[in-house]
């Protein structure tokens, strides 16, 4: 009642004030809280871009019901036509270990091409492949032929477009694209189209073992 205690920087006076555990708590200027970091898992759906603005299109973030979206990081990227797992945390740490090059962090997914697959796309995807405007081949990636047309495609890098491009430079055009999983997290199957969810403590922990 004294007005010693801020909620995001806004006095509280009432005693029954609801918190969900991201806010910055203060009791005179001194933190009484930790926030409680957020990772979230989305199953992204088609038309929306992952940034946290954009003027012309929805963007992953509007899809969350959170507060303090300003502080949320979206884990790589997906384009606007792809599908799939996406993961958004306010951990910047966690978000490099998992993006940074050097962790070579494995996503899985499954593709859909306009023409059949051949089998020496197997081949070449797994000695690497040369994407128009590189100068480097592309890391081993594992492809597994689920049917004619589909596969999954598994890569440890995140070169843009790399997915769409690597099936280019094989000669073929990829019509569907979506992420499966990130290091060992598969997208909860049970997460309909637009839904997401917080992970499990093991999730968090368990995504960068092999
Ligand atoms: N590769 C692509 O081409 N697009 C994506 O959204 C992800 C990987």
């Amino acid at each position: 009642h004294a007005g010693e205690v801020t909620v995001n920087g806004e006095i509280i006076k009432k005693t029954d004030h609801k918190i969900n555990g991201t806010e910055q708590v203060l009791l005179n200027k001194q933190q009484i809280l930790t926030q409680s970091v957020r990772y979230l898992m989305l199953n992204k759906p088609v038309g929306y871009v992952s940034a946290n603005h954009d003027s012309e299109n929805p963007t992953v973030i509007d899809l969350l019901d959170e507060i303090n979206k300003s502080s949320l990081q979206i884990v790589g990227r997906l384009d606007k036509d792809t599908t799939g797992l996406v993961l958004i945390t306010d951990d910047g740490e966690w978000n490099h270990k998992i993006t940074a090059p050097a962790s070579k962090c494995k996503k899985t997914y499954f593709v859909t091409l306009a023409d059949p697959i051949s089998q020496e796309t197997v081949a070449l995807f797994n000695q690497g492949v040369l994407l128009d405007g590189e100068k480097k081949l592309t890391a081993p990636a594992e492809l597994e032929l689920v049917n004619s047309y589909q596969a999954r495609l598994t890569i440890s890098e995140g070169k843009y477009h790399q997915v769409k491009r690597m099936f280019a430079a094989a000669g073929n055009k990829v019509i569907a694209l979506h992420r499966e999983k990130i290091g060992n997290l598969l997208l909860d199957s049970t997460l309909a189209s637009g839904q997401y969810r917080s992970l499990t403590h093991q999730e968090v922990q368990g995504i960068f073992n092999d």
